[in-house]
């Protein structure tokens, strides 16, 4: 990649800005607020899927990853929205769903009519006794093998039924694929976003895999770095912004994917962090964030990366995650507080930052209260499964209100008008009560808000090259809620100090003599109240954050 100093914002396009009233999101939209980006400093935005599908899951079912969806524009309208943005100096990264095709894509359609040539694109197998070839599940809870009565043959989908694995084994697959990003490169798009990319490999041997969930099986394959590196270097390009969706992946792994040397990727998402709060590793299962773990995490991976020539991606949020301010912050009392102090920990670490949108706005969970307002199919689906698990339709509920996808996809909250400026129809998801305080008009006019503090974030990036370009060191603090590490390049150091909790915090700083002292950079309180080191106790408030610089 070709800076360190950038930071890309994510576009839900179903929920960003509907230009045409049908209450859904779309590309007219996104180039109506390419100022607003342009405004936060973003210098990419990777949007996703809005190609043609039947959308089970939203657009990650393509059926054409050449056209677009005429529920979110046209050819033209997408043209018109790339050379906007390049015109102002932002990049497009568009979302690539290799592991699969949508079950109305063309190849899939051939193949179930038995072609032999089609078959070979997809992973089709016979069944043992009766049942499918494997007993495994989907991402979704569901079975992750499908019958076709007609082919008397299982094929399977690692998520949704509609959503048929590639063969990527096969060279054609993979020639076709590469003809997808050649088609967007030419169109100007500058980088591309890759979906659950270290799937696309699987075993060897896939009879003789055991049961239970399929990605278990599949991540980081035998022929995974082969595949990217061919992709990649194929298609030229290898000198753009390029992110790999990592599921359940190691540290190992994501340091060969992002390290130059490689010609692989940029950088990689890894989740590890988001799922310190579930229980025995289980998403559906409420518990309380293991800081120590988090942590420990973000240690482990920042430290390492930096000596080995890896490269992050840093970032709470997405379309697939609950809002961070409602996870790991606090959205009543210190609703900015901590929405800032999140914000800070991520900008300020060695990596490329991810800018969710509405984070930048400390939007929070969508507060649902009834299953009638979900829309997303894991959710739905995952209702289901709590109940027939014999956990009360209230507990389930609550289940999802912290944990389902849908937290991540109402609209985009624009000003304190009706639908909070998304749309002048009906939204396809409800927009939160909250829209009437936090949203983007209000926050615009006010000095002190999150979204000037994250435009503040984002311009620290661009100047102090200690930040894009530094080593990192995370530092002792004595407490498993108080984070804080080292950027060092040069004679430059900056300290960088969060405290993940609603109390205050007593933290010292045994390994890092000094590490308080030199001037305060940015604060997400007032810069001349913050407390100094005294007799080894350095005094936090709640969600207090601050970065201090020293030559
Ligand atoms: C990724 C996407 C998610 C989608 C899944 C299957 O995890 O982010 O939204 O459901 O892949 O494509
Ligand atoms: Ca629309």
């Amino acid at each position: 990649m070709n800076s360190k100093n950038s930071v890309v914002y994510q576009i839900y396009v179903k929920s960003f800005c509907d230009s045409n009233g049908d209450g859904i999101g779309d590309l007219n939209g996104i180039r109506s607020k390419l100022p607003y980006l342009k405004s936060l400093g973003v210098d990419y935005i990777w949007v996703t899927p809005f190609y043609p599908s039947p959308m089970f899951d939203n657009g990650y079912d393509v059926a054409d990853y050449c056209a677009v969806n005429p529920l979110f524009g046209t050819m033209a309208d997408c043209e018109a929205m790339i050379d906007e943005a390049n015109r102002l100096g932002i990049g497009f990264m568009f979302d690539m769903v290799f592991n699969h095709t949508s079950w109305d894509h063309e190849w899939f359609r051939k193949a179930l009519t038995g072609d032999p040539e089609y078959m070979d694109y997809y992973i089709f197998r016979d069944g043992v006794n009766g049942g499918p070839p494997l007993d495994w599940t989907s991402s979704f809870g569901t079975p992750a093998w499908e019958y076709v009565p007609a082919l008397d043959k299982w094929y399977l989908h690692l998520f949704d039924k509609s959503q048929p694995d590639l063969n990527w084994e096969n060279p054609k697959v993979r020639e076709g694929l590469k003809n997808v990003i050649r088609f967007w490169k030419g169109k100007g798009v500058k980088g591309f976003r890759f979906d659950v990319f270290n799937l696309i490999s699987k075993p060897e041997h896939l009879e003789q895999c055991g049961s239970g969930r399929g990605i278990n099986y599949c991540k980081d394959g035998p022929r995974i770095h082969e595949f990217i590196r061919e992709l990649v270097t194929d298609t030229g390009i290898d000198g753009m912004v390029t992110v790999g969706e990592m599921s359940s992946t190691t540290l190992e792994n994501c340091i060969r994917y992002s390290n130059p040397a490689n010609r692989e990727l940029s950088m990689c998402f890894n989740f590890h962090h988001l799922k310190v709060d579930y229980k025995n590793g289980d998403k559906w299962t409420l518990m309380e964030p293991d800081w120590n773990a988090l942590g420990q995490l973000f240690r482990e991976w920042q430290e390492e990366m930096s000596k080995q020539g890896g490269w992050s991606a840093a970032f709470w949020c997405n379309h697939d995650q609950p809002r961070i301010v409602s996870r790991f912050g606090d959205e009543g009392a210190y609703w900015k507080q901590s929405a800032k102090m999140l914000g800070t920990f991520i900008h300020l670490l060695r990596g490329t930052p991810y800018i969710y949108q509405g984070e930048e706005i400390g939007m929070t969970n969508a507060h649902f209260t009834s299953i009638e307002q979900y829309n997303d199919v894991e959710s739905v689906n995952y209702y289901k499964i709590l109940l027939e698990r014999g956990v009360s339709a209230a507990d389930a509920l609550e289940v999802l209100r912290q944990r389902s996808r849908d937290n991540a996809r109402t609209p985009m909250q624009w000003n304190a008008q009706r639908n909070a400026g998304f749309t002048d129809g009906a939204p396809w998801l409800e927009v939160p009560d909250n829209y009437r305080s936090i949203n983007v008009e209000t926050e615009e006019s006010d000095p002190d808000s999150i979204l000037n503090y994250y435009r503040e974030l984002v311009r620290l990036r661009k100047e102090l090259p200690v930040i894009a370009d530094g080593e990192i060191r995370f530092l002792q603090t004595g407490d498993k809620r108080v984070f804080a590490y080292e950027r060092a390049l040069g004679r430059q150091r900056l300290t960088v100090v969060c405290n993940f909790s609603g109390d205050e915090r007593n933290a010292s700083f045994a390994d890092a003599p000094g590490a308080e002292s030199g001037t305060v950079l940015l604060a997400n309180g007032p810069k001349d109240q913050i407390e100094r080191l005294q007799n080894g106790v350095l005094k936090l408030r709640p969600y207090e954050a601050f970065a201090i610089l020293r030559e």
